[in-house]
């Protein structure tokens, strides 16, 4: 069994931690993730938030949303389950009241949204639009919530269903368009060429995979809709053959990787997939300003391992070294 590096490390200041995502420059890999950063401005007390290359927000709505019942969060193993319910501000009170500090950051701000019924997610991008020249770079559209009773399934997981959707959000707005996908979908490549082709500037995958946990002394579901989305280290594994799936069907579509991102290794292991960046979910409920650790470490397992460019990482996956069988005798 050979596992010999063909590279030899460098010093971490020889890594060169400047990306693309498309056409967008990014300062390096690592954004926070929809629904595990709020807004923003509440992590400013841990960290220097514009220290991050980007932001994606909670999932914005046209009109304010109160979420489901609680409880609506709970612990399970290497995960947490979810069942929110896209509480949030509302896109008017979003762009007046919390866009501002955001936008004064200078990085890349992604704007997750999401509508009851097509209307109303045309309706949120058109609302958005207003937003452009104000400091959002990017709507990420949550075709993926488990959540929900309306808005949610047949959006992430027909591909002519989610074509026709980005179709008209993408006609609604000027902001580049970035689809979170659903890994509740059967084909997910199918999906990603579906947004594909009607204009996505690229997609997000993967969000929450729908779970239960059951609290056997009370005999009642742990979260009050009973099912929930699972996120954390417990998704990974699924999360990284998601995206090599997509990146080998299209590897010139830009992915934003995420799903139990914990350490930079963990997000080397997403770029050599071939996501093009990674955002970290989550691992920030534990740590508030684990992002920025996750930026130094990637910088030290990129040194270690001698790769000095993030473009020389992105979709640099190898195939595996068949080993002897061994012998029983
Ligand atoms: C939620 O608010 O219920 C979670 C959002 C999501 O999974 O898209």
């Amino acid at each position: 069994m050979s596992h010999a590096r063909s590279t030899s490390s460098v010093a971490p200041e020889q890594v060169d931690l400047r990306c693309r995502f498309g056409a967008t420059p990014l300062p390096h890999p690592v954004m926070t993730a929809s629904g595990c950063f709020a807004y923003g401005q509440q992590f400013a007390a841990f960290m220097d938030v514009g220290k991050l290359a980007g932001v994606s927000t909670k999932g914005i709505s046209p009109l304010p949303r109160y979420g489901n019942p609680l409880p609506r969060i709970c612990e399970t193993a290497s995960g947490m389950l979810n069942s929110i319910g896209l509480e949030n501000v509302g896109a008017e009170s979003f762009l007046r009241d919390k866009l501002p500090f955001l936008a004064d950051l200078g990085i890349s701000v992604w704007v997750n949204f999401f509508g009851e019924d097509m209307d109303s997610y045309v309706r949120c991008a058109e609302m958005l639009e207003a937003g452009r020249d104000r400091g959002i770079d990017v709507l990420e559209m949550n075709i993926s919530c488990p959540n929900i009773k309306k808005g949610g399934i047949e959006f992430g997981t027909v591909p002519r269903v989610a074509h026709t959707l980005t179709k008209r959000c993408v006609e609604a707005t000027g902001i580049p368009i970035v689809v979170k996908l659903s890994p509740n979908a059967a084909d997910l490549p199918a999906m990603a060429q579906a947004v594909r082709d009607a204009g996505a500037y690229g997609v997000s995958l993967i969000n929450t995979i729908t779970g239960m946990a059951i609290d056997v002394r009370s005999r009642r579901p742990r979260i009050a809709t009973t099912y929930g989305g699972l996120s954390g280290p417990a998704i990974k594994p699924i999360a990284l053959r998601m995206v090599h799936q997509v990146h080998r069907a299209l590897p010139d579509l830009p992915i934003c990787g995420m799903g139990g991102i914990l350490s930079g290794e963990d997000a080397l292991e997403f770029l050599m997939a071939g996501a093009s960046c990674v955002q970290v979910g989550t691992a920030n409920f534990a740590r508030p300003d684990i992002g920025l650790t996750i930026v130094d470490e990637l910088r030290k397992i990129m040194a270690e391992l001698g790769i000095t460019t993030i473009a020389e990482a992105v979709g640099s996956l190898r195939p595996v070294e068949p080993e002897e069988p061994s012998s029983w005798s």
